[in-house]
């Protein structure tokens, strides 16, 4: 007998519930080489609303020869149906995208940064430092408008340019966030590069820094197969906001090597199993993904929607 077998297997503790934040008509959309009209996206969005996904991001305000495939972010915010108790946030890099979103009506915004300095670089012609001071503009304007603040780290378990992440750099980038008063964090593993051991590493160090669970929130692509892992031992730390796209479709067009976000199919199969309750349908975001794949000409990569496809 040894220490597994001798007693009864221990449950961990995990939270009960758990908020989904849905990246797939903006993640996942921003790496697709087919070009999805304003209307489809709209489509693809109410789907997403009617599968009761708490938040959803609609897309980006950012320079179009960036990310020419959400150019019309504005007519999509405009079109899309809001559902009450609905978030609806928009990607921001700057004071000019903060006006495009204010003017399109937006409650909620999120910033970027990353925790390398050369990832930054080739996302957002930017520092690390030099981001903050664009973002302080727009956070104050935030602020006194109302509009909620999220701060995504990209980048804060491992850069496509730099290799290692020490956790202490994504503790100084998460505290610059913090003081400029954003209201969550989004921890981006931008090229799917973590593994669980990575996760308690860098939640401890944020722990242990007097970060509290409540604003975190884990953003996991999906690279090397550790993304539903990692939001196991996510859950662990009490972490209870987890980002996720309908199918698994992403990327950053400036993260050489990232592939698709954690599928949102395959976050609730396993939230489902585990008792974590979500409040959202899982058919009814495989009817959405389903949507979707109608329009790109090629099936998504969630597992969870391999098996729906393969039993028919
Ligand atoms: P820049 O060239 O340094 O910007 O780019 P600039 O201020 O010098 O402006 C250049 C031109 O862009 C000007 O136009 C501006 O008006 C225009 P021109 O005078 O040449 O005609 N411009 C804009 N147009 C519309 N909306 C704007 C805007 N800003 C400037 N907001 C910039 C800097 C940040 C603009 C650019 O690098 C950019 O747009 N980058 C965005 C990159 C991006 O969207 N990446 C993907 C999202 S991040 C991600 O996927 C990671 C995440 O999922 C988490 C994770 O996985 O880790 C969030
Ligand atoms: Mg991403």
């Amino acid at each position: 007998m040894d220490s597994w077998t001798e007693h009864a297997i221990r449950r961990p503790h995990l939270p009960d519930r758990a908020t989904v934040y849905e990246v797939g008509p903006r993640d996942g959309l921003q790496n697709e080489a087919e070009r999805i009209s304003a209307a489809d996206r709209v489509r693809f969005i109410d789907l997403l609303t009617d599968a009761g996904l708490p938040a959803i991001e609609v897309g980006s305000f950012v320079s179009p020869q960036a990310v020419p495939q959400l150019a019309d972010t504005e007519s999509v915010f405009r079109g899309i149906r809001k559902a009450s108790g609905v978030r609806y946030p928009v990607l921001v890099p700057n004071e000019k995208g903060f006006d495009r979103a204010v003017a399109a009506g937006a409650l909620e915004i999120a910033v970027f940064t990353a925790a390398s300095e050369t990832f930054n670089r080739h996302n957002i012609n930017a520092g690390v430092d030099e981001s903050i001071e664009r973002f302080r503009p727009v956070a104050a304007r935030a602020r006194a408008q109302r509009i909620r603040v999220r701060g995504y780290v990209s980048t804060a378990f491992g850069c496509p340019y730099e290799g290692d992440v020490s956790a202490e750099a994504v503790r100084e980038i998460v505290h610059k966030l913090l003081d400029l008063g954003v209201d969550e964090i989004s921890l981006g593993d931008t090229i799917g590069v973590a593994t669980p051991a990575d996760v308690y590493d860098v939640i401890e160090t944020l722990y242990d820094s007097g970060v509290s669970r409540g604003i975190l929130a884990l953003h996991f692509h999906d690279t090397r197969g550790t993304a539903l892992a990692n939001v196991f031992a996510g859950l662990e730390c009490g972490v209870t906001t987890f980002d996720a796209s309908a199918g698994g479709l992403g990327g950053c067009p400036y993260a050489p090597g990232a592939s698709g976000n954690l599928a949102t199919e395959d976050l609730l199969y396993m939230l489902e199993g585990l008792g974590v309750a979500t409040g959202v349908s899982l058919p009814r975001v495989v009817e959405a993904s389903r949507f979707l794949a109608g329009l790109l000409g090629h099936r998504p990569p969630g597992r969870y929607l391999a098996a729906v496809w393969a039993a028919q």
